[in-house]
């Protein structure tokens, strides 16, 4: 026994909003993969016990009320450390550094939020890409209509379909979709946010959060995570 308790015994459950691709998504055979899956699937064979997903809205997720809920134990989205998260949410050390990043299809020559003016920009609903844009427009006082979806293969469906001129979201899932798609779509400009991804816990849950952060530290000092990085991520 390892002291830690979870909420379905014998397994650690853990809550995502997919798709996240790189981090988590489907793959051809219907299985949840990815940097945060290869990442917990550490945690979880540290606590002798096996992952299972359970793919909810983000809000729920950074809210805290999934995991004060009991859905999961442990919640891993691809998401940030915010403050405002902080205060609902026990967050693990960062695994991931990120920034924002506006894409637009190829050709589009888009390099500013404000030359969007009386165009849809479209972002991903409780992200802090959303967050980050919504006080952009306010700041600056921009005439954009910022169009809200609810996950990001909404989102970059509407960029595809040019429902919107251009899409915010964290730069390595552009990077992805542009590797699974080749020349569709361009980065246009990136925003250099500072974010950092942590994996959270119902606040409280100090035993769980403490095996997480072993894992974490492990995999850094070990080489499985730049392996991890390697193989989704890149060089
Ligand atoms: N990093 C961003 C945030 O924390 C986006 C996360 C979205 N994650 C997801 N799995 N849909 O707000």
């Amino acid at each position: 026994d390892t002291g830690v308790a979870l909420v379905k015994s014998g397994v650690l459950t853990t809550c995502t909003h997919l798709p996240y691709a790189p981090f988590q998504s489907k793959d051809a055979a219907g299985k949840v993969v990815g940097f945060d899956v290869a990442l917990v699937d550490l945690v979880a064979a540290k606590l002798k016990v096996t992952q299972e997903i359970v793919d909810t809205p983000f809000e729920g997720i950074k809210s805290g009320s999934d995991l004060n809920a009991g859905k999961c134990d442990l919640a891993a989205a691809g998401m940030t450390i915010t403050e405002e998260r902080k205060k609902v949410l026990d967050f693990s050390d960062p695994y991931f550094d990120a920034t924002q990043a506006l894409a637009v299809l190829t050709g589009k020559e888009v390099k500013t939020l404000e030359e969007l003016a009386g165009k849809r920009l479209g972002v991903q609903g409780g992200t802090t890409g959303e967050e980050y844009i919504n006080a952009q427009v306010k700041e600056k006082k921009l005439d954009i209509e910022v169009v809200s979806y609810r996950d990001l293969a909404a989102l970059q469906q509407a960029l595809a379909t040019n429902q919107v001129v251009a899409a915010v979201n964290d730069l390595p899932v552009w990077n992805e979709y542009i590797k699974a798609n080749p020349g569709k779509v361009v980065v246009a400009t990136g925003f250099d946010t500072g974010e950092q991804y942590g994996f959270a816990v119902k606040k409280g849950n100090a035993a769980l959060l403490k095996a997480v952060n072993e894992a974490l530290a492990g995999a850094r000092s070990d080489g499985t995570y730049d392996k991890i990085y390697k193989s989704w991520i890149g060089e």
